[in-house]
């Protein structure tokens, strides 16, 4: 600030200066003159900067002087999630096996089909401080934003099971193991709060140790229902808190931008014939894109970023028995309303395809085994991600050989003025513009204000790159989806026991 302002100063005299000479020239010379032109500018550099940027040149002629995509999103985060390797997790199992009185060790997991429905979501209280839910046998119900970024994600996957095998991530797990065995094994004598040090080393924020407070939660009856659990942590290098802050602050920013955008986009998108016309092609439903029968009977199908469920529940309305889809996505109103949306999916039968909602983290899918799916969709997610390429590693580990994974996206030349003047024709159509007017202006505003950071980052090449180096091939892909705005891209695990001797060029 200081050298900012003295750098003026110094630019001003030196102007003053020039102007003088200028003068005494006899204005003839113009090496003085030039002199005081630069020294204004350079004195003025502020002011400048701030009228150029405001006036947007680029958009008022219409050109584009840069790259947008050249420019990554100022936001990214930019560490993958943290994982242990089989000999890690077996070496600490075989530690752990030591303590055989650890509460709830010998609890079922929940049955991610039968018991995802009663998990009950982390009362948001205090967002910046990390902090998860634990129920009565001690597995994993919830956890925050701020958690995931301290542990580097390493809950993702673990809802419903014990919180034994998290605790290996710690430095300090032996130790953790010894205190909860010793103050949690008698049940009758549990404590009402427990207080211990963890320590953890993050891989963006480094070092630190925390102090845990594990609250009980009790029923109306006094029974116990479950564990509050708050770190608090003091990092090593002071330089993390602030580095924390401003982390969270984008990603709480984040949630909030998801959550506010999830009616208002519903209400559109599914008055839209356009967008139902995304969701044929990117099913395979439409000349727009050549590809192999998509869907068929007895399908496992991962909808990643599934939102609101409006590709979820046409993929349940197909009519092929044996079908279940998880529906996976990070935001719990985006969930809630496709809960709602999908209920009679929802509910357990045997004649209708079956829908499990997951709250999660798409570029993680620990929890899902690998090859076990058919089917992978991401239908205007990828964009979104702060580590695309490892949402396209998972895709790639959790499908079967001959497992394909169809993903939607924006694209670096996308312009979002024609895609919204196709929305609000369709809008006037279907007769819903009126109505509807608010949520219109609301989606359009959130796209052009706050999606648009990371909406044109790729070319299609640039997604057939991510999609080979996580090991896939290229099998179909379009630039014309949803008002021509749009690429659909569908990429094949090779390597099918029943793979047809299919080539790339036999498909595009
Ligand atoms: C533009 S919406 C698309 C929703 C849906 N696929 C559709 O077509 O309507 C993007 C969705 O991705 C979800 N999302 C963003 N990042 C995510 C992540 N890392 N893990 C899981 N979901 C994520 C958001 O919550 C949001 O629901």
């Amino acid at each position: 600030m200081r050298n900012g302002l003295a750098l003026k100063l110094i630019a001003i005299v030196f102007a003053i200066a020039g102007l003088v000479l200028y003068v005494r020239g006899g204005l003839k010379n113009n090496a003085p003159l030039a002199l005081t032109i630069f020294c204004l500018l350079v004195a003025s550099a502020d002011q400048l900067a701030a009228f150029v940027k405001d006036i947007n040149i680029a958009q008022i002629f219409n050109v584009r002087f840069w790259n947008r995509a050249d420019r990554p999103p100022s936001d990214i985060i930019p560490t993958a999630p943290r994982k242990l390797s089989e000999e890690e997790v077996s070496d600490k199992r075989k530690v752990a096996d030591k303590f055989t009185d650890l509460p709830g060790r010998d609890s079922s997991s929940f049955d991610i089909i039968d018991g995802v429905e009663s998990l009950r979501n982390l009362p948001g209280l205090e967002p910046m401080i990390p902090a998860y839910l634990l129920d009565s046998e001690f597995r994993i119900l919830d956890w925050n934003e701020a958690f995931s970024l301290v542990f580097d994600n390493t809950m993702e996957g673990r809802r419903g099971v014990n919180v034994l095998e998290w605790t290996f991530f710690l430095d300090n797990y032996e130790e953790i193991l010894k205190t909860g065995e010793r103050d949690f094994s008698n049940t009758e004598k549990l404590p009402y709060i427990h207080r211990e040090e963890v320590h953890y080393t993050s891989r963006r924020y480094g070092s630190f140790v925390a102090e845990k407070l594990a609250l009980r939660i009790n029923g109306e009856e006094g029974e116990l229902e479950g564990w509050y659990v708050r770190l608090q942590p003091r990092f090593s290098e002071p330089s993390s808190n602030r580095r924390l802050l401003q982390d969270l602050i984008i990603r709480l920013r984040w949630e909030n931008i998801w959550r506010d955008y999830s009616l208002c986009y519903d209400r559109i998108l599914t008055s839209s014939h356009t967008y139902r016309q995304l969701l044929n092609s990117i099913m395979g439903e439409s000349d727009l894109i050549e590809m192999k029968p998509l869907l068929g009977p007895r399908l496992q199908i991962l909808d990643l970023g599934a939102g609101t469920g409006n590709l979820t529940i046409k993929l349940a309305q197909i009519e092929a028995p044996g079908i279940t889809i998880f529906a996976i996505d990070k935001s719990d109103m985006m969930l809630d309303i496709l809960r709602r949306k999908c209920s009679k999916y929802i509910e357990p039968s045997p004649q209708r395809a079956r829908i499990i909602p997951i709250k999660q983290d798409i570029t993680s899918l620990n929890g899902i085994s690998s090859d076990s799916v058919d089917r992978v969709f991401m239908n205007n997610v990828l964009y979104t991600l702060d580590y695309p390429q490892e949402a396209m590693r998972e895709a790639y580990r959790v499908l079967k050989p001959g497992g394909l994974l169809v993903l939607s996206g924006p694209k670096r030349d996308t312009k979002l003025k024609v895609l919204f003047n196709q929305l609000k024709r369709d809008l006037k159509n279907s007769g819903y513009y009126e109505s509807h007017r608010k949520d219109f202006e609301k989606v359009e505003f959130i796209n052009t204000h706050y999606l648009s950071s990371r909406l044109f980052r790729w070319l299609v090449s640039d997604v057939i790159s991510m999609g080979k180096q996580a090991g896939f091939m290229k099998v179909a892909s379009t630039e014309k989806a949803y008002a021509g705005q749009a690429m659909i891209l569908a990429f094949e695990k090779p390597g099918s026991e029943f793979d047809s001797g299919s080539t790339e060029e036999d498909w595009v």
